[in-house]
């Protein structure tokens, strides 16, 4: 009987915590999957943190461990009044890199300047930053490091505010906030709560964790969301014999970086690639594949159930017509190779029946665009990606510069990190793409009426 009663006390026991512990374990797993799918937006982006002077600084250290935790890179920049409150030290050993601070530090500018941090950036975040900061930001002041870097920043720009919450109140610094929310300054916070004056009120510096989280929503744009992405990207490879290949210079970071674009833009990406050595962008699918009969294949089977398709790949137009069983031998002074015509992946999807909204990429050494708007019409496209290719340019280099066309228009992406192109790149298809969509809802809300009355 006594066992019985506490088999029964353990049963309750056990129904109990079931009850009590499942929603806790359930918001737990539920917030743990919920962090790791907002901040992996920052999983490769290089964040440049401006430290002001506030008591708040020292929340900069923990920030820069999260943001870290999240695989961005961090650079730091401080102003004089930051060093007061944390040492330059501290973030150097967390970001891993020097601390900047002074503008007109020759030894610096030489390494990474004012312009370089600038250029780096994908994110720019001042946290915290004062109210004398922020004025001076809506003045466009370059006195300083960290002013002349926001002034010549092109990546998004976002200011966490830390004050006193009077000053925050302010008349002037209202003003000031709505300035900098006009022209496009992300202003993340300032919290509620009390303050180091031993004040209570608006004023206090997010936490890192909110900090991270916002930051990492701005690379989230929705503008692809519930679509299906298909992306080719690198070269191919085709062999001659066990140990030779033609192949090209595509190093695949413009194809990764628009995969990457494509998924920050909310879409489910698959990625196929040729041989590079890259590691696959945050919630992209990989595929790797060698020659283009591999990557022709592994597209078609994918591209029945995409929406668009994104062929960034440098695909070999030829292949040797037959490969050498064994390496060929060097016993004459010259040889020939007779070259066998590659399937053009792109022309095949664009043809498909009902197939995706379909974007090219033409790699041009001269006649831009009449050689893109050219591929445009022979291949069927909806829309073509044209950059000029030669020495330190398109293939290889981090940066590039696209001109886009589809039937009746056309768009300049100036030159930019590739990261940040590909962004670009993604907006415009993304506004193409639902333009289209809207067409085609027409012409299928147009077909019945135009058959009943026939
Ligand atoms: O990889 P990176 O080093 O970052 O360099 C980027 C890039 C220069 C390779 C890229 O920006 C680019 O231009 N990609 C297209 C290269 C190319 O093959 O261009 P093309 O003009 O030869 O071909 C036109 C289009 O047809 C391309 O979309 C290509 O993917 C496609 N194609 C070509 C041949 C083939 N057999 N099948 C195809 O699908």
């Amino acid at each position: 009987m006594e066992g019985c009663n506490n088999l029964h006390s353990l049963l309750l026991f056990f129904h109990f915590s079931l009850l009590v512990f499942t929603p806790v374990i359930f918001r737990v797993t539920q917030n743990i999957l919920l962090n790791s799918i907002i901040m992996n937006y920052l999983s490769g982006k290089h964040v440049l943190l401006g430290v002001t002077g506030g008591i708040a600084a020292y929340k900069s250290a923990e920030l820069i461990r999260q943001l870290r935790e999240q695989g961005a890179g961090v650079r730091v920049v401080m102003t004089r009044g930051a060093c007061e409150f944390i040492t330059p030290l501290t973030l150097q050993a967390l970001s891993g890199h020097p601390v900047h601070m002074e503008l007109l530090d020759s030894g610096a500018e030489a390494a990474m300047g004012h312009i370089e941090l600038a250029r780096w950036a994908d994110v720019m975040l001042v946290a915290p930053a004062t109210a004398d900061f922020m004025a001076r930001l809506v003045q466009g002041r370059a006195d300083d490091l960290l002013a002349a870097v926001c002034l010549a920043c092109e990546a998004p720009l976002a200011v966490a505010p830390a004050m006193n919450r009077v000053m925050w109140e302010s008349p002037a610094t209202r003003d000031n906030v709505s300035v900098l929310q006009d022209r496009g300054v992300r202003i993340m916070g300032p919290a509620e709560g009390p303050q180091a004056c031993g004040e209570t009120g608006p004023g206090r510096l997010l936490e890192p964790d909110a900090l991270v989280s916002a930051l990492s929503g701005l690379f989230n744009s929705g503008a692809l969301a519930g679509c299906r992405v298909l992306v080719t990207a690198g070269p191919t490879r085709e062999a001659i014999d066990p140990v030779r290949y033609i192949s090209n210079r595509s190093s695949g970071r413009m194809g990764f970086a628009v995969a990457g674009a494509a998924a920050e833009a909310g879409a489910q990406v698959t990625l196929v690639s040729g041989p590079v050595s890259l590691e696959a962008p945050a919630h992209v699918e990989r595929i790797n594949v060698e020659t283009a009969q591999a990557m022709y294949d592994r597209v078609l089977e994918l591209a029945a159930g995409i929406d668009i398709f994104i062929s960034v790949a440098a695909v070999a137009d030829y292949r040797p017509a037959s490969v050498a069983e064994q390496k060929i031998k060097t016993s004459t002074d010259t040889i020939t190779l007779e070259l066998q015509r590659n399937p053009d992946i792109l022309a095949a999807v664009a043809a498909l029946p009902g197939g995706p909204f379909t974007v090219g990429f033409a790699a041009e050494t001269e006649g831009l665009e009449s050689h893109a708007r050219g591929k445009l019409e022979a291949k069927g496209l909806d829309m073509i990606a044209a950059n000029e290719v030669g020495s330190q340019l398109g293939f290889e280099t981090e940066d590039n510069a696209l001109q886009v066309f589809w039937r009746g228009g056309s768009v300049t992406l100036a030159r930019t990190g590739k990261n940040r192109l590909a962004r670009q790149l993604i907006a415009t298809l993304a506004e193409r793409f639902t333009i289209s969509r809207k067409r085609d809802k027409v012409v299928n809300i147009m077909e019945p009426h135009a058959k009943d009355s026939a």
